[in-house]
């Protein structure tokens, strides 16, 4: 059986690292890399850390418009899948380069796999949302991380192949989590190349979002809250915002902010498990201060994980600088809990396409 899996950004690296490695045991997997996250560290740095196989193709297609990229990849991936007429496609998460997958895979009859279903947010505002619902929709297997996203898909009407399997990111992070250990894996790189020392104890911080980084406004809120933590908050930038950081970074002074390039998947890891505290927009990285009890303050207007809320151990804040101050000055209690699984979620993905696709194929 010949499965071929579309990635593109970097959250689906992680998950597409796991995950392939299982199902490469039994199938054959042809790699597909839109392009759509392209840089060093936002693409290849993924690659080299987690072992994944370099990819078949690589369709180069990144940047622009929703509608332009989307567009211009549903095109490619066609054309790919014509080639390749493989016995399914398998897709994570909520980018453009997942819907794109889905898109021209169903339009194929080709059955399409979605790993990470049936995560809502309640708003056609935000434009992963809409790649969640568009994907979900037109899938033939739903493997939900968590029981609250099965819940949606059942209020959908949209529940049948709809499994829970825990969560593709738990697995990685556990798994790199024990190889990391104590050991810096990394040092930072600021903006001009230079090296910058990792201080003893500190908060992490990453924030991408149109949403909190979109204006000047908005990021000064942010970065005003993290001039008065009482430790240092190590921000690496996502390519996307890194002119408006390194601009109001230089306007405003800023000292106790620590800004540099994006970090690899290993300096990542161990970020989260030795900062004080979490703060983030990323749905990635709000899990992860989970999977590693801290407590973590999301800048969102919205619950993407409903799971990690529980007793606090997760607060939203609104892109405003007391509010972020008052979320992360609150104390919670953490008790264990395994609302994202066992670690092993890509044994059950793989025996969910083996039982629903490679049967009918032996
Ligand atoms: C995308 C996903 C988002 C996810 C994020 C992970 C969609 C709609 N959104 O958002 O869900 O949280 O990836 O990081 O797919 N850029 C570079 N170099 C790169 C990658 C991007 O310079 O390697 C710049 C480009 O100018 C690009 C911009 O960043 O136009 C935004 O990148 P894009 O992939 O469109 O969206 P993300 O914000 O990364
Ligand atoms: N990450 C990383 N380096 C960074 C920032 C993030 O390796 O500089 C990892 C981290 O594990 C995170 C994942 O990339 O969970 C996905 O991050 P991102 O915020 O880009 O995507 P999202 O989860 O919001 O879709």
């Amino acid at each position: 059986m010949k499965v071929l899996t579309i990635v593109g950004a970097r959250p689906q690296f992680i998950k597409a690292a796991v995950v392939s490695r299982e199902l490469r045991k039994e199938y054959e997997e042809i790699l597909v890399h839109t392009g759509q996250h392209y840089d060093y560290n936002m693409s290849d740095v993924f690659f080299k850390e987690l072992d994944i196989p370099d990819p078949d193709y690589n369709l180069g297609i990144s940047g622009g418009s929703h509608g332009k990229m989307t567009g211009e990849m549903l095109i490619a991936i066609e054309d790919v899948l014509l080639k390749e007429q493989p016995d399914a496609v398998l897709l994570y998460g909520d980018t453009n380069s997942t819907m794109a997958g889905a898109l021209a895979a169903v339009k194929l009859h080709i059955p399409v796999v979605h790993v990470e279903a049936g995560n809502r947010l309640g708003t056609l505002d935000n434009p992963e949302e809409v790649n969640r619902i568009v994907t979900d929709h037109v899938s033939s297997l739903k493997l939900c991380c968590t029981e609250s996203a099965l819940e949606f898909l059942k209020k959908e009407g949209i529940s049948q192949n709809a499994y829970v399997v825990g969560d593709p990111m738990y697995d990685a992070f556990k798994y790199y989590s024990e190889k990391v250990g104590d050991d810096i894996p990394e040092k930072l790189v600021g903006f001009d190349g230079e090296t910058i020392e990792l201080p003893q104890e500190f908060y992490y911080m990453t924030c991408h979002r149109e949403e909190n980084t979109g204006t000047d406004e908005v990021l000064t809120e942010i970065l005003d809250a993290m001039e008065t933590l009482d430790k240092k908050c190590i921000y690496p930038v996502h390519p996307r915002n890194k002119n408006r950081v390194k601009k109001l970074m230089e306007e405003k002074g800023y000292t106790n902010t620590i800004v540099c390039e994006p970090v690899g998947y290993l300096m990542s890891v161990y970020l989260v498990n030795h900062s004080k505290k979490v703060i983030t927009d990323s749905g990635g990285l709000q899990r992860e201060a989970f999977f590693a009890e801290k407590q973590c303050v999301t800048i969102f207007d919205y619950v993407v994980w409903p799971e990690t809320m529980i007793d606090d151990r997760n607060q939203l804040a609104k892109a405003d600088k007391e509010d972020i101050l008052r979320k992360l000055a609150k104390k919670q209690k953490i008790k264990e809990n395994d609302a994202f699984g066992d670690g092993q979620s890509a044994v059950k993905i793989i025996k969910h396409i083996d039982e629903y696709i490679g049967r009918s194929k032996r």
